[in-house]
């Protein structure tokens, strides 16, 4: 099931197509070559836009892979931010330095190789941004473990969210129903939850994005 209309997916990625960094490029040849599921440019601009709009300076991110996102999010909260990149593949560290330290945007950069889980337990303080990509059927926890550690007004957001649609039941082929319930169970559980108001944009594969509100 296509999430957005294509012609409108490209037309949206036209427009973001301004953006041509060298190191963005290359980052973005790397998941191409090496088939890694990078959130992509107009997810990415709507993470740089969004942690714009709230001013957001201490974001943490699960499951961040060479960096792609944090680049993203390292554009909006400039050298005096504070992004915690967290993931379990050291490859994938060194990658990320080396790339963002090459877009001069790793003054913020705090790489930790562990389980997302862990390292959020050992870093303490609260959070404008927890952003969240990692195994699906950690989604649910994920949202539980950060959501009182997010000030109010900022933000939890994940990817994902409509799993290639997926989550509607419409789609005939379904190869893990159950992971299809546990990503639905994640929605459900953070539009019912009566400290955020959120929202799943339909680009790429569905993004949730709650704001907290006491
Ligand atoms: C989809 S990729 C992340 C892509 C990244 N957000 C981006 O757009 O550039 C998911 C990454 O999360 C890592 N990962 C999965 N589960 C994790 C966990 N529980 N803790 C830490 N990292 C995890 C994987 O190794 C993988 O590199």
């Amino acid at each position: 099931m296509d999430i957005l209309n294509p012609a409108v997916d490209r037309y949206l990625g036209s427009l973001a197509s301004t953006d041509d960094e060298p190191v963005l490029i290359e980052m973005e040849e790397y998941a191409r070559q090496h088939g890694f599921p990078i959130v992509g440019r107009l997810c990415g601009r709507f993470l740089e836009v969004m942690a714009r709009t709230i001013n957001a300076r201490r974001i943490f991110e699960m499951g961040s892979g060479y960096g792609y996102s944090a680049y993203w999010f390292s554009r909006a909260t400039g050298p005096e931010g504070e992004i915690h990149l967290t993931d379990m593949d050291p490859e994938n560290e060194k990658r990320a330095l080396g790339y963002l330290g090459r877009a001069e945007l790793d003054g913020p950069i705090n790489y930790h190789v562990a389980s997302a889980f862990d390292a959020f337990n050992e870093t303490s303080g609260d959070f404008d941004i927890v952003y969240c990509d990692i195994d699906k059927h950690e989604y649910p926890q994920a949202f539980e473990l950060a959501k009182s550690r997010i000030r109010v007004g900022g933000l939890y957001m994940c990817d994902n969210m409509l799993w290639s649609g997926r989550v509607t039941g419409e789609e005939p082929e379904d190869s893990n129903p159950e992971l299809t319930r546990t990503i639905d169970g994640a929605n459900r559980l953070i539009a019912a939850d009566p400290d955020y108001r959120s929202f799943i944009l339909p680009i790429r594969d569905g993004v949730v994005c709650a704001v907290r509100v006491r």
